[in-house]
């Protein structure tokens, strides 16, 4: 190990000197300390630690994939959030992590997926009726990030549980996910306040929240044994898997653990992705253009449907461009749990690793004009001649996010349905700035006037 070298490290006084304005927002500082330590460096984390940070595609592949045994999650999710939600997918490591992920996949299998297209589509549907009746009763302005936030909550509230749930239950749900979330952001950003959460009973009354949804999860899973009705969707996925050791399936507090994850883990990121989504097109007329264009000679005037879906080469480069410039997972953090050597840099053990993805979505070394909305970055001979790790807004290895093609599913069903049915104009009253908080959600929100297109 001796001959190793260190990674570059940000002077401790630097750190401090930007500490305030990396509260604020840490991605134009990470931005301007790469520019000039490079694209992997060290920064102080307070005592005598140090944490770093890397949009190097080698560096990252390796912590996410190659080595991943030797990364674990951080206490962010497995602690703070785990304390919440419970031990599930997203809030737990080893051999409980693996077990579980087996047992959870094969429900995401595109087999399944395409079972899950028709609730899909209906709730697409539902969603632009509504906007249309509101239009019709004379609003022109809409709040499109809350909006997205409403579509994709219910988007996995139908797709766990299709019929088994009322709206005032969804509404609950949703409210207590919002303050739990919005606690959790607090805890992380401000660990110095911990003492005064507990002593002030702001955990206990968050830990009070979450039991509500665990009790409100707890009434529709109930309800669904009970009948013993058979439905084709995530739920019955849940409540028919079994483990391949025991053959048992999960017990109440595993299946209400895995159902507030998804919650959690696929409502918001999916959310904000199509919220930028919108604000691009709005941007890029000529890119939406040729969406239509798209859309209505590989569609016409017809429902999209599993295999088509698959058809839509351009509405997927679109999403994914999207997501390159507004990655929803800006960061992905692990911790090393032994010395390891990437790229001839020593890495202690203990050491905390920040994959930087908004930084690798923007780094002029792999996509040059990286600024400029261009879908064509995506078309297949372009994605081969990148390196794997320079694109990566749903993680990679092992942990790569399981609801992967499920959001790109619905994110196209969603496009395809408010393109083809609204016109859209940003109401341009406030500055559009991404703001990282546990996803990259607009700063301001975007409002933008909607009208319905002729057909
Ligand atoms: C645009 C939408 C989405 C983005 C950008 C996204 C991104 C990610 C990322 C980066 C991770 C890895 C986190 C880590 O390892 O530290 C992850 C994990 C996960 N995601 Fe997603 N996600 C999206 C949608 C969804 C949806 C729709 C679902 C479920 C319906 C979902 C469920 C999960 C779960 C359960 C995990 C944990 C997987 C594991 O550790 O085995 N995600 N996601």
């Amino acid at each position: 190990m001796s001959k190793l070298k260190s990674i570059p490290k940000v002077p401790w006084l630097n750190s401090i000197a930007n500490l305030l304005r990396f509260v604020e927002n840490p991605i134009p500082v990470v931005t301007e300390t790469i520019e000039k330590y490079g694209d992997t460096y060290a920064f102080y984390l307070g005592g005598i630690r140090y944490g770093i940070i890397s949009i190097d595609p080698e560096f990252n592949q390796h912590v996410l994939q190659k080595n991943n045994r030797n990364y674990g999650k951080t206490n962010l999710q497995l602690d703070i959030l785990g304390k919440y939600v419970g031990k599930g997918l997203l809030t737990s490591d080893g051999d409980y992590w693996l077990k579980q992920r087996r047992l959870i996949q094969p429900g995401f299998h595109r087999s399944k997926l395409a079972l899950l297209t028709e609730i899909m589509q209906g709730v697409c549907d539902d969603f632009v009726q509504e906007l249309n009746i509101e239009i019709d009763s004379g609003k022109e302005d809409f709040e499109i990030d809350e909006k997205m936030m409403e579509l994709a909550f219910r988007m996995v509230a139908k797709s766990l549980f299709s019929t088994n749930y009322n709206d005032e239950m969804l509404n609950a749900l949703s409210g207590n996910i919002t303050i739990l979330q919005k606690f959790i952001i607090r805890e992380v950003r401000q660990p110095y306040l911990n003492w005064w959460f507990k002593l002030s009973g702001k955990i206990n009354k968050h830990l009070d929240i979450a039991k509500d949804s665990d009790n409100l999860l707890l009434e529709i899973i109930n309800e669904r044994k009970r009948s013993g009705e058979q439905k084709d969707d995530l739920l019955d996925m849940l409540l028919s898997s079994r483990y391949e050791d025991t053959g048992e399936g999960m017990g109440d507090q595993q299946l209400l653990a895995e159902s507030l994850i998804l919650f959690v883990a696929g409502h918001e990121t999916t959310a904000n992705a199509l919220a930028w989504l919108m604000y691009l097109l709005w941007k890029n007329p000529e890119v939406l253009q040729k969406l239509r264009n798209e859309i209505d000679q590989k569609l016409g005037d017809s429902k999209a449907g599993f295999e088509k879906l698959r058809e839509m080469n351009y509405a997927s480069q679109v999403i994914k461009e999207s997501m390159r410039l507004y990655p929803p997972a800006w960061i992905m953090d692990r911790v090393a749990l032994n010395d390891d050597e990437i790229m001839g840099y020593k890495i202690p053990k203990g050491a905390m690793i920040n994959c930087f993805i908004y930084g690798a979505h923007h780094s002029e070394k792999y996509w040059p004009d990286a600024e400029k909305f261009d879908p064509d970055r995506f078309e297949p001979e372009n994605v081969k001649a990148r390196p794997n790790f320079t694109y990566f807004p749903f993680g990679g290895g092992p942990r790569l996010c399981i609801g992967q093609n499920f959001a790109m599913m619905e994110m196209q069903l969603i496009l395809i349905e408010l393109t083809r049915n609204f016109d859209f104009e940003l109401v341009e009253d406030k500055e559009i700035v991404p703001q990282p908080l546990i996803t990259l959600r607009p700063k301001n929100g975007i409002r933008m006037k909607l009208k319905k297109r002729q057909p």
